[in-house]
Order: structure tokens, then C-alpha cells, then sequence
């Protein structure tokens, strides 16, 4: 029997990395983006079905879920991360981030609700990222974002846990992909790597297989935990610290 999932920002980066590795665990999978091209040919690299949605309109959302008959799993990992330092940030950007960030993952996870409740063993895996618990200079909105999108899977998970609905989460840490790409060469992106104790950044495989496994069910057991996903470098402060003090 087909079963489905739906990604979120799945036109590129680590989306599609997720959509991929969902189509290949057996998912058709419907592979969306706020971009109708990007989501177009994602779609048709991986034999899913392509959709138009706008994590941030609300119509958007209830059009895109209008049209999906059925569904097992949701992952949202659409999301932005401008350069937003707070000294000079202005309202419209600011709710402009928590709009795709949070908002956006609200909006989906009610859309989809009545598909992932009928499917009796519904899960939601929602991308946060390791600034949901620890500033990072310059993102200020961003960072605040994800830590609201980070209680929101704990909310979630404690609501929807008697319609059989699973809520969890994955907290990226420093990910190649099309986005990060973007902002270091503007200048925006500090280069983590040589602080990642597993010695490299990471690519959205390595986010989709722990997104695979909280969506399977041998994650039955496991709801409203956000897995940081991070290569250990939230865990390495003392080595930056030595970095500070003692630079080479
Ligand atoms: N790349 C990283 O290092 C990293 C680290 C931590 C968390 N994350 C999170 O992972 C997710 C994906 O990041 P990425 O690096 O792959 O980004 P990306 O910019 O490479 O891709 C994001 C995708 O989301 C789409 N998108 C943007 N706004 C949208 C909207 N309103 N509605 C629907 N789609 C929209 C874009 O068109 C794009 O296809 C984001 O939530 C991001 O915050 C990324």
C-alpha cells in the first residue's frame, strides 16, 4: 500500500535531500516549494508529485492541503535565514522570518492534521536548527525563530499525541546546500568547520536519514524531541574558546 509524505521547501537544499531519501525508503512523496520551478523539477528528478505552497500564506497552505487526499508524514523544513543582525532589524523583516519559521510550520501541521489523524499513525518532523539553542551573531530573528519553532514541536507533540500524530524535530547544525552557499559568499555565514568535532560540515543526507528514522516507525515511541543534528560543534565551546585565547 503507497503511502505518502509531504516536504516543505523541498525545491532545493536540505528539503529535497529530505524528499529524496523519503522516496527512497518507499514514500511517494509530494515535493513542494513556495518556488513553482524549483518544486517542478525536484519533483520530476525524484518521480514525486510537484506542489506550489507557500509555508507563509495561509491560503496557500489550505490550497496545497485541499489537494492531498492522503498523508503519513509531514517534514517542514522550509525556512529563511537573512542576515538580520537585531541592532537594526526592521518589523516587516522580523515578522517576516517568524512568518516562514514558525508561522509556517503552525500553519501546516493544522492544514494536515485531519490527513496525518485519519492515517492513525501520522508523523511530523519539523527542521529547527542548532541556533534554537544557541545565539549565532548576526541572525538575530533567525536564532529566535527556530527556538519558538523548537517549543512549538514540544506543544505539538503533547496535542496531537491522542490522534496517534508523532511530533519531533531535527536541529541542523552548519549544512551545505544552495542557501548557505548564497550567504558566504554575500559574507553572511561564519565558516564553522574547523570547530566540528567530526572534522566536516554536513550535507541534507545526513539531516534526511535521522528525519527517515523519526519518521519511520521505529520511532514509535519517540515524540516532541528535536535531535540535534550537529556533528558535535555545539558541544565543542571549550575548542573555540582556545581558538580565542591562543590563536595559531
Ligand atoms: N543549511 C544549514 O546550515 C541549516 C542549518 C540549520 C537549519 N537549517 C534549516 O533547514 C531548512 C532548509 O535550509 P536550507 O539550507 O536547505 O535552505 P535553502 O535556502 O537551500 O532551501 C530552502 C528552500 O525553501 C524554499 N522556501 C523558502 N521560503 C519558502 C516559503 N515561504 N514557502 C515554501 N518554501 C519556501 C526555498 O525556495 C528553497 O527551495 C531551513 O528551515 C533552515 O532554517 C539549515
Amino acid at each position: 500500500m503507497t503511502r505518502y509524505a509531504l516536504v516543505t521547501g523541498a525545491g532545493q537544499g536540505i528539503g529535497f535531500g529530505i524528499a529524496k531519501r523519503l522516496t527512497e525508503d518507499g514514500f511517494h512523496v509530494y515535493v513542494t516549494d513556495y518556488n513553482q520551478e524549483l518544486a517542478g523539477a525536484a519533483a520530476e528528478k525524484l518521480g514525486g508529485t510537484p506542489l506550489v505552497l507557500d509555508v507563509s500564506n495561509p491560503q496557500s497552505v489550505r490550497d496545497a492541503a485541499a489537494l492531498v487526499p492522503e498523508l503519513s508524514v509531514l517534514v517542514n523544513s522550509a525556512g529563511i535565514y537573512p542576515w538580520s543582525p537585531l541592532v537594526d532589524i526592521s518589523v516587516e523583516e522580523f515578522d517576516r522570518v517568524f512568518a516562514v519559521n514558525v508561522r509556517g510550520n503552525l500553519l501546516c501541521m493544522q492544514a494536515f492534521h485531519p490527513h496525518l489523524a485519519a492515517d492513525g499513525k501520522g508523523a511530523i518532523v519539523n527542521i529547527t536548527s542548532m541556533s534554537a539553542l544557541a545565539p549565532a551573531i548576526g541572525v538575530g530573528s533567525y536564532a529566535a525563530s527556530k527556538a519558538a519553532a523548537a517549543m512549538l514541536i514540544q506543544q505539538a507533540a503533547v496535542e496531537f499525541a491522542p490522534d496517534g500524530i508523532r511530533v519531533n524535530g531535527v536541529a541542523p547544525g552548519s549544512v551545505q546546500t544552495e542557501g548557505t552557499n548564497r550567504a558566504i559568499k554575500e559574507g553572511e555565514a561564519p565558516q564553522e568547520a574547523p570547530f566540528i568535532p567530526l572534522g566536516r560540515l554536513a550535507g541534507p543526507a545526513d539531516m534526511a536519514s535521522v528525519v527517515s528514522f523519526l519518521a519511520s516507525d521505529d520511532a514509535g515511541y519517540v515524540t516532541g524531541q528535536n535531535i540535534v543534528v550537529d556533528g558535535g560543534f555545539l558541544n565543542n565551546t571549550f575548542a573555540l574558546y582556545r581558538h580565542v585565547t591562543q590563536p595559531a
